[in-house]
């Protein structure tokens, strides 16, 4: 393994728990997923204590998997990058003490790294030829931010939600139309059947020059429109609804991505979070004239611990390493 930097990733801040190793940051030698996503369905979302519960019982299996599959040991790992924040408390501390243990038992640095950044450097996966800066658009299931990203460890928020995250209204108007959890890519498959100008959903804030974005007006017009066809007893056409609801969620994503790259002056937008596995969006965002647009593939959108390596193995690079009282940040903020 002479010359090259082997990473052992850790992610485990919402209902994946995963496990992945990395040569040199952007190559990925094993990539290991278990979701508990048809645990928490009955839910109709993420429980919390169940998912931590899940982490604690998969992830030792996961770590044995992803080393075998990369054909390595733990003493060909180099540095143990572990997600410490954002997500859920007790999801992140089993993923975090793992990692912790592990370091400290092998004697390897270990790498903090911020969940956001690294569906941010899922990109640098997919794209050998993609260096900062650019604007990075990310939607997430709790995040709907963009961030001009300067340098591989140099973020600025720009424009941000100030209520809901895309994702989550997503999810919001599936579980109300009952379509299951999680929401996001039922729509985009039921959307496809329907006709996106059939309603007229908000677009809110586009004519105003900031860069925040809202969409808690959108969703309950959604709901107020789906409540008032009960009441008249008009009847509703889901792919319609879903149509619509997701033409005014990625038309304000596009406007507003069109300002920032103005605002920045780059000509490069990049595309992060699980809400980037939308078609619609990804369509709409092609729309832009004169920019490069990038966006990692599906499985590489949702979260997974292979970005979390990649950013864990820049994170590296620039020094930074975490001592042995790090504590999972529920709210960790990205650029922090
Ligand atoms: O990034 P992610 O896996 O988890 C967080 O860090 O939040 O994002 C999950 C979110 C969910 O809200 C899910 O509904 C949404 O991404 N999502 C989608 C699609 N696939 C996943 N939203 C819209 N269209 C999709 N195809
Ligand atoms: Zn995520």
């Amino acid at each position: 393994m002479e010359g090259k930097i082997l990473t052992l990733a850790i992610e485990t801040s919402c209902d994946e728990t995963a496990c992945a190793v990395l040569e040199n940051g952007r190559t990925i030698l094993s990539n290991e997923i278990f979701t508990q996503i048809e645990i928490h369905q009955t839910f109709g979302g993420v429980v919390p204590e169940i998912a931590s519960r899940n982490h604690l019982e998969k992830i030792s299996g996961l770590v044995e998997a992803a080393l075998e599959k990369a054909n390595a040991t733990f003493d060909d790992i180099d540095h143990i990058a572990v997600t410490y924040g954002p997500g859920l408390v007790g999801a992140l501390l089993v993923g975090l003490s793992a990692a912790k243990g592990l370091a400290y038992a092998l004697d390897k640095p270990l790498i903090p790294v911020n969940h956001i950044e690294g569906h941010v450097a899922a990109n640098y996966i997919a794209h050998p030829e993609l260096k900062p800066p650019f604007v990075c658009l990310i939607v997430s299931g709790g995040h709907t931010h963009l961030v001009d990203v300067k340098d591989y460890t140099a973020f600025e928020i720009i424009g941000r939600t100030r209520d809901d995250a895309a994702g989550e209204a997503f999810d919001k108007i599936a579980r109300t139309l009952g379509m299951g959890y999680p929401g996001g890519p039922l729509i985009d498959k039921l959307a496809k059947e329907g006709n996106p100008h059939a309603i007229d959903f908000p677009q809110a804030m586009l004519d105003q020059e900031h860069l925040d974005f809202s969409f808690s007006g959108l969703k309950s017009a959604v709901l107020n429109y789906l409540n008032s066809c009960r009441m008249k007893q008009i009847s509703i056409v889901p792919a319609d609804v879903c149509a619509s609801f997701q033409h005014a969620v990625v038309q304000v994503l596009k406007s507003k991505s069109e300002q920032a790259l103005k605002k920045t002056g780059y000509d490069t937008l990049v595309l992060a979070g699980g809400v980037a596995a939308n078609s619609a969006l990804r369509e709409v965002l092609a729309e832009i004239k004169d920019i490069k647009l990038y966006y990692p593939p599906i499985a590489l959108c949702t979260d997974n611990a292979a970005m979390i390596g990649c950013a864990g193995y820049y994170n590296a690079l620039a020094g930074k390493r975490a001592d042995w009282s790090i504590n999972a940040v529920p709210n960790l903020k990205i650029g922090e």
